[in-house]
Order: C-alpha cells, then sequence, then structure tokens
C-alpha cells in the first residue's frame, strides 16, 4: 500500500470513528433525554430473567450428560443472575413481595445443593435439585404475580451448536 493510500485510508478510519462517536452519543434515549449521555444500560427483569431461563435449561441438559464441569458453570452463572436481580430490581413497583426477600429465600437453597450434587457427581440428587429449583422459580413467579410464567424440566434441547457431553 503507497503512503498516499495509507493517509486516505486512515483519515477515512478517523471519518468512520467520528460517525459512530456522533451516532452513540446522538442517541435518544432517557439518558440523552436528561442531558446524560453516560447513564448506565440496566437491564430490565424480564431480560435478566431470558437469561436465567437459557441457563436453566443448559443446566439440566450438562447434568443429563453428568458434564459436571458445565453445570456447575451454569449454576454459577444462574446464582450471578440473581445476583443481578437483587441488584438492579430489588423491589419491583409497589409489590408487597421483592426479590431481594424472595431471591435469598428461594433459591439459594436449591443452588447450593444443585452444586453439592454436581460436586458429588451425583445424578440422582441432582435431578431432585433440578426440580426443587425448578418450583422455587414458579414460586417467585407466583408470589410476584407473574404465576402464569412456568417452567419446567425441558422437554428438548434448542442449543444445538453447544457441545453437552463431557469433554478434555
Ligand atoms: C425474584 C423472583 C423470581 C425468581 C426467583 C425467578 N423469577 Fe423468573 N420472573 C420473575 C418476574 C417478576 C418476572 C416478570 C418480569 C418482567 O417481565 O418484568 C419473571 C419472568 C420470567 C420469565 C419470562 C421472561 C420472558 O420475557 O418471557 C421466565 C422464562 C422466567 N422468569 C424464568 C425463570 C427461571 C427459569 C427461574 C429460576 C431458575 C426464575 N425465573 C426465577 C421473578 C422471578
Amino acid at each position: 500500500m503507497s503512503v498516499l493510500n495509507c493517509r486516505a485510508s486512515a483519515s477515512a478510519m478517523v471519518a468512520l470513528a467520528t460517525l459512530v462517536i456522533v451516532g452513540c452519543t446522538g442517541s435518544s434515549g432517557a439518558g440523552a433525554a436528561a442531558g446524560n449521555t453516560t447513564e448506565a444500560y440496566v437491564p430490565g427483569l424480564g431480560e435478566l430473567m431470558s437469561l436465567q431461563q437459557m441457563r436453566h435449561i443448559k443446566l439440566w441438559f450438562a447434568g443429563q450428560a453428568q458434564n459436571w464441569p458445565l453445570a456447575t458453570y451454569e449454576i454459577d452463572e444462574l446464582g450471578e443472575g440473581f445476583d443481578d436481580v437483587v441488584g438492579f430490581h430489588p423491589t419491583l413497583g409497589n409489590r408487597p413481595v421483592a426479590p431481594r426477600d424472595l431471591v435469598p429465600e428461594l433459591v439459594v437453597e436449591p443452588l447450593d445443593s444443585l452444586r453439592a450434587a454436581a460436586d458429588r457427581g451425583d445424578s440422582k440428587s441432582f435431578d431432585a435439585a433440578f426440580d426443587a429449583l425448578t418450583s422455587a422459580c414458579n414460586d417467585c413467579h407466583q408470589a410476584m404475580e407473574f404465576g402464569f410464567n412456568r417452567v419446567q424440566r425441558p422437554t428438548s434441547n434448542p442449543y444445538a451448536n453447544q457441545v453437552f457431553t463431557p469433554g478434555q
């Protein structure tokens, strides 16, 4: 590439970067309306739940494949997801019950049992603990007046591009 071409593409890149910056800071979100363009993104509770749903599915198939490292990973991810639920949404509207109380009340114990079962490689306890977690998910939905969101043991695996069998 000649020096001239190089200069031309460098200035094109600067122009592009400027466009990207202008495009991002010129957004019309709530932050921009408030004159605050650095306002942090706050994931909605429904969005966090969709991630929990994914992890709940993957956890089941990891356990069925006796892939205990993967199962433990998904248990940890679920735990972090619930930390985010409590951190971002300690309460919800003016409901009398709140995620900051319901999460420790309902999901901490089943997650601990799942971790213990995965540590021991105990499929039977894993399945029982998974069902207890699923009930806890539904109990919280019920308590928060979202009882129509019911979860269950997954019946098929939508993640065809991920390997669930234990590897090296
Ligand atoms: C703190 C109580 C609580 C716990 C525990 C909880 N959920 Fe939820 N979940 C909610 C609430 C509240 C909503 C509705 C959120 C909204 O849309 O604003 C919800 C919504 C959902 C949805 C619907 C999301 C969508 O957009 O379609 C799914 C799926 C879901 N939860 C799965 C789970 C799973 C799986 C677990 C357990 C691993 C779980 N939830 C545990 C409170 C909880």
